[in-house]
């Protein structure tokens, strides 16, 4: 092992042993596209896959695990959505399945969910937006955390990686293992973050091109031919109508997620939805516009997620060669760093 892997596995340390896998680098679950085949191909290969349960029934999940299991004997996670209708049963199946670790995503955690999974013996993985709720988070006894940067794919707060790194690392770092996402493309950034005392990071547009992610071809290609620039938020039509914004590449869709928003606002107006059902609509909207990308392949009309990062994928190739050369990138920029 050359000085330089020594290094990054010194800096991964923390992350490893909190994970449980050869490298601190999780593969952030991504709805329709994190199941079976991308989780156990991330976690065979030393990092950290995560099951996407997004939208998916108890008895879905249920499944998926069982059959991810079959594909690995190393750690994986599985991602919950805290405004799932059914999250008390997917923490079940989670407990039942003795998932190690639980990543919810969607704001706070309600009560009575951290219980349960810290009951069940996982560890417990949230998403915090910004230093006050990550200290809460902390307070409120979660195992790690999750900064997600604006540069990222799919749902995304409203502040650069590099700020949140900055303002949340210095202080919630000596406390729990912090994972740094969105826009990590090489690992050179793995290097900075690391150095800037993050446990790990998590990447999920570097790994949709995997050979082993069952995303539709054109989903792949989409990616593949994509710049920065393509990877665009999305934006929000009406002041009452808050809705999370989604980066994804700009294509129809983005024009059909401003009528889907016209209409929704309509149906406020005329009293005919409550604000909390209305922002489920965006919600399932979404979903939707995602499957259709991912599964159908309709790369036009259906939401094509992506981070800015997606201009660093190149092509197609087994996660275990993305990883590769992550790994190696980050070892080479601490050899350049020490020199
Ligand atoms: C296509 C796609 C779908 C995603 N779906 C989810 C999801 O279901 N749950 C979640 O917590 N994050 C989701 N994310 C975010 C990823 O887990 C990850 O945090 C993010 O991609 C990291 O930033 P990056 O894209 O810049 O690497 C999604 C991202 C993409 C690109």
């Amino acid at each position: 092992m050359t000085s330089s892997h020594t290094r990054l596995d010194a800096l991964m340390h923390r992350g490893t042993d909190f994970l449980g896998t050869r490298y601190a680098i999780m593969a952030g679950a991504m709805s329709w596209v994190s199941e079976r085949n991308l989780v156990s191909a991330i976690s065979n290969a030393g990092g950290f896959g995560v099951i996407a349960c997004g939208a998916m029934t108890p008895e879905l999940l249920d499944t998926e695990i069982a059959a991810t299991k079959a594909m690995t004997d190393k750690p994986f996670g599985v991602n919950l959505i805290t405004m799932h209708p059914a999250l008390n049963d997917l923490i079940e199946v989670c407990a039942r399945h003795n998932v190690g670790h639980v990543v919810l995503a969607g704001g706070l955690p309600p009560a009575g969910a951290i219980d349960r999974i810290k009951g069940s013996g996982a560890k417990l993985v949230c998403f915090a937006p910004a230093l006050s709720l990550a200290k809460k988070l902390v307070r409120s006894g979660i195992d790690a955390l999750v900064i997600e940067g604006n540069e990222a794919g799919g749902h995304i707060g409203p502040v650069s990686t590099s700020i949140l790194a900055q303002e949340i690392l210095p202080d919630i770092a000596p406390l729990i293992p912090v994972f740094v996402a969105g826009g990590i493309g090489r690992g050179e950034a793995i290097a900075g973050y690391l150095e800037m005392g993050a446990a790990g990071v998590q990447l999920g547009t570097r790994f949709v091109c995997a050979t082993e992610s069952i995303a539709h071809p054109n989903f792949k290609k989409a990616f593949i031919r994509a710049s920065a620039r393509d990877a665009v938020a999305s934006v929000q039509l009406d002041a009452r109508l808050p809705v999370i914004p989604v980066r994804a590449l700009r294509n129809a869709s983005t024009e059909l997620f401003t009528a889907k928003q016209r209409e929704v606002a309509g149906h406020l107006d005329e009293k005919r939805l409550e604000m909390l059902e209305a922002q489920l609509q965006i919600e399932h909207y979404w979903a939707g516009a995602l499957r259709r990308a991912v599964v159908d392949g309709d790369v036009e009309n259906g939401s094509v997620m992506a981070g800015q990062s997606v201009g660093m994928v190149k092509r197609e190739e087994p996660a275990a060669d993305i990883l590769g050369t992550l790994v190696a990138e980050a070892a080479t920029a601490l050899e350049k760093r020490a020199a």
